[in-house]
């Protein structure tokens, strides 16, 4: 049994890139009976930029009602919240202390986010630290990121090795699993979707504000009557990734032979969107008007995660001399 732990920042109500290029594919990863899966929010990271509770909390439900809205199986697996767990906190500290100063200092996404910002916070620059304790504490095995998060991960396994070599075997070197092949999304205006570029579509919003951003889709000015090329088409790109073959072929065939105007494209896109998520959208809308349901399901995770972290920590400590 393999245990695969990753942490999922909270920026919000995450969006069809999101979903589609992350939560989807890590819930399909956790259906595989040889592992087990630790997904946890990673609260405390946005703590270096968020500095509102009230947004803190809101990000927090959204991105957990996305997961659980999305199936993630709670009962086989562990779901979260980072800031539930305070032995994260005593790791990251013995951490601290075995890792040299200059690794931080040369890191990639400090240097990156510290040349971008006014004042920088000791929180950026112990990031790496926070998401090695994240990961050594659960004994995981294999961690999935992105590319970005590469270097963290050879970070984590630097603090791993450095701590083994001080005071003997004792924490596991995690394995990064980076997904080369991942799908970009992309966003109403056909860069990739992201929450920065404000060209996202958030499957989670009402009928009515889902389909005014569906409709503000950017497409070419190509009049009604004449044929379309359906391929570099915003429209046809997304609804490719959700609609089935037998829609697909439909949408192409009439983007080629004209009288089918862009309107009428994202019309099928929001309909295809609707049938689609029914489930997932009303469970997501279940989940945000009680969120007692949310809590319920992270404090049973944090009750499991606790009792392995508990017991990681305790190995440390005795390694340490305490
Ligand atoms: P954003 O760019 O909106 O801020 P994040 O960087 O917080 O999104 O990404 C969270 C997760 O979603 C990451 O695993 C990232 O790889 C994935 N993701 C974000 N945008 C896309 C996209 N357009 N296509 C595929 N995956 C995406
Ligand atoms: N830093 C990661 C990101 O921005 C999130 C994260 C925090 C994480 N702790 C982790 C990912 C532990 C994997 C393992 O995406």
């Amino acid at each position: 049994m393999a245990r695969i732990l990753t942490g999922i920042q909270s920026s919000g109500v995450p969006h069809l890139g999101n979903l589609l290029g992350a939560i989807v594919p890590a819930i399909e990863l956790s259906k595989d009976a040889n592992n087990e899966s630790l997904f946890f929010i990673a609260d405390m990271h946005s703590l270096t930029t968020i500095r509102d509770a009230n947004l803190l909390k809101e990000n927090t439900f959204a991105t957990a009602a996305a997961w659980l809205a999305f199936g993630f199986n709670t009962n086989d697996n562990l779901f979260y919240r980072q800031s539930d767990i305070p032995e994260v906190s005593e790791l990251m500290w013995y951490l601290n202390c075995v890792t040299p100063y200059p690794m931080l200092a040369n890191a990639h996404s400090f240097k990156d986010k510290s040349s971008k910002l006014h004042h920088v916070n000791a929180g950026l620059f112990t990031y790496p630290v926070l998401m090695a304790a994240d990961i050594l504490l659960y004994d995981a095995e294999i961690v999935p990121v992105g590319k970005d998060q590469k270097q963290h991960l050879e970070m984590t396994r630097d603090m791993a090795k450095a701590f083994n070599h001080t005071y003997g075997e004792t924490l596991i070197e995690p394995e990064s699993r980076i997904d080369e092949r991942v799908m970009i999304i992309p966003g109403t205006d056909g860069q990739k979707m992201s929450k920065s570029y404000d060209n996202f579509i958030n499957i989670f919003l009402p009928d009515k504000k889902l389909r005014k951003q569906i409709m503000g889709i950017q497409t070419d000015s190509t009049p009604m009557e004449d044929p379309k090329e359906p391929s570099t088409c915003n429209v046809f790109k997304i609804y490719k990734l959700l609609a089935t073959d037998k829609q697909i072929s439909e949408m192409e065939v009439n983007y080629k032979s004209g009288n089918y105007g862009y309107g009428h494209a994202k019309q099928a896109l929001y309909e295809v969107i609707i049938d689609k998520y029914e489930q997932e959208r009303a469970r997501f809308n279940k989940f945000m008007g009680n969120t007692e349901l949310i809590e319920i399901e992270l404090q049973k995770g944090a009750k499991k995660a606790r009792l392995i972290a508990q017991n990681v920590l305790s190995r440390v400590r005795t390694k340490i001399g305490y």
